[in-house]
């Protein structure tokens, strides 16, 4: 089995991944890119339905929300103690948001089935996002009393 093949992917992001890798030790972010990583998986597990879907639609709108939500908790939580990599973060959370309005309005107003460019765009940023960015705040915050 390839490792970019969905199902594998699907496997290790909902059951193997999260729990033994993805931590970053803070326990409110843990919880909130567990959600996301849910939201993800959502849409993997409805790759076929069309962006008109209902479900599609929630899971895009639940997402951008989320999303929004969960990179204002990062940058204050990176305000309040001084994080010297908070203007990376930034860049990187504007940059994503940006990619997902695009993706959006490229595809929800037409009758077409998800592209795979998104979908593993989508886990593949989630993944690099946890693994490499937020993987570094975990030490700092650490120091700083943040469980
Ligand atoms: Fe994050």
């Amino acid at each position: 089995m390839e490792l970019h093949d969905s199902s594998l992917w699907r496997f290790l992001l909902v059951n193997v991944i999260y729990e033994r890798c993805l931590s970053v030790g803070v326990a409110a972010m843990d919880a909130q890119h567990k959600t996301l990583v849910a939201m993800i998986n959502k849409l993997i597990r409805n790759a076929t339905a069309t962006t008109q879907s209902a479900t599609i639609q929630e899971v895009f709108m639940e997402m951008k929300d989320y999303m929004a939500m969960h990179f204002h908790a990062e940058e204050e939580l990176m305000t309040a103690h001084n994080y010297p990599q908070l203007g990376e973060q930034i860049a990187l959370h504007r940059r994503f948001s940006d990619k997902i309005i695009r993706f959006c309005i490229e595809w929800a107003y037409h009758n077409e089935h998800l592209p795979d460019d998104m979908l593993t765009y989508l886990r593949e940023w989630l993944v690099h996002h946890i693994l490499e960015e937020d993987k570094k705040y975990g030490a700092f915050f650490h120091e700083h009393g943040v469980q």
